[in-house]
C-alpha cells in the first residue's frame, strides 16, 4: 500500500497517530506550513512548571508529514520547553528510522511548528 520506501515505524505512526487533535485549552501554539508542497502542521501545547505535559497537533499533509508530526509530539512530550526547542528534524527522521530522501522536508514541518509554539508560550507568559 505504502511502497517499500517507509519504515514500519512511519507507517506505524501514520495509521496510529500519537497526540492528534487539537487540546481543549493549550498554553500556546505553532504553526509550519511549506509553500511547495501545501502541506501545513499546527502544535498545541499544554504547560506546566516548564514541562511540556500535554501536546498535540493537526495536520494537513503526506504520509510522511503525519508520521512526523506524530513522532515530535512524542519526542516534546514530557521535555522541559529549552530541551524541546532542540529538537531537530534529524531527531524526528532519526527517531522514524529514516524517510525516503524526497521526503525528509516533511519533518521539518514537526520542528519548526514546535519551535513556533515554543516562542508564542514564551511571547505570551514571560515577555509580558
Ligand atoms: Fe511536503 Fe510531506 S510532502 S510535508
Amino acid at each position: 500500500m505504502f511502497g517499500e520506501e517507509y519504515s514500519d515505524k512511519v507507517i506505524d505512526h501514520f495509521m496510529s497517530p500519537r497526540n492528534s487533535g487539537i487540546l481543549p485549552d493549550p498554553d500556546a501554539e505553532g504553526m509550519c506550513g511549506d509553500p511547495n508542497c501545501g502541506d501545513s502542521l499546527t502544535i498545541y501545547l499544554s504547560v506546566k512548571d516548564n514541562i511540556i505535559e500535554d501536546i498535540s497537533f493537526l495536520v494537513y499533509g503526506c504520509v510522511a508529514a503525519i508520521a512526523t508530526s506524530s513522532m515530535t509530539t512524542e519526542l516534546a512530550k514530557g521535555k522541559t520547553l529549552e530541551e524541546a526547542a532542540k529538537i531537530t528534524d534529524k531527531d524526528i527522521t532519526q527517531a522514524l528510522d529514516g524517510l525516503p530522501e524526497n521526503k525528509l522536508h516533511c519533518s521539518a514541518l514537526g520542528a519548526e511548528a514546535l519551535k513556533d509554539a515554543i516562542n508564542n508560550y514564551y511571547v505570551r507568559y514571560r515577555l509580558k
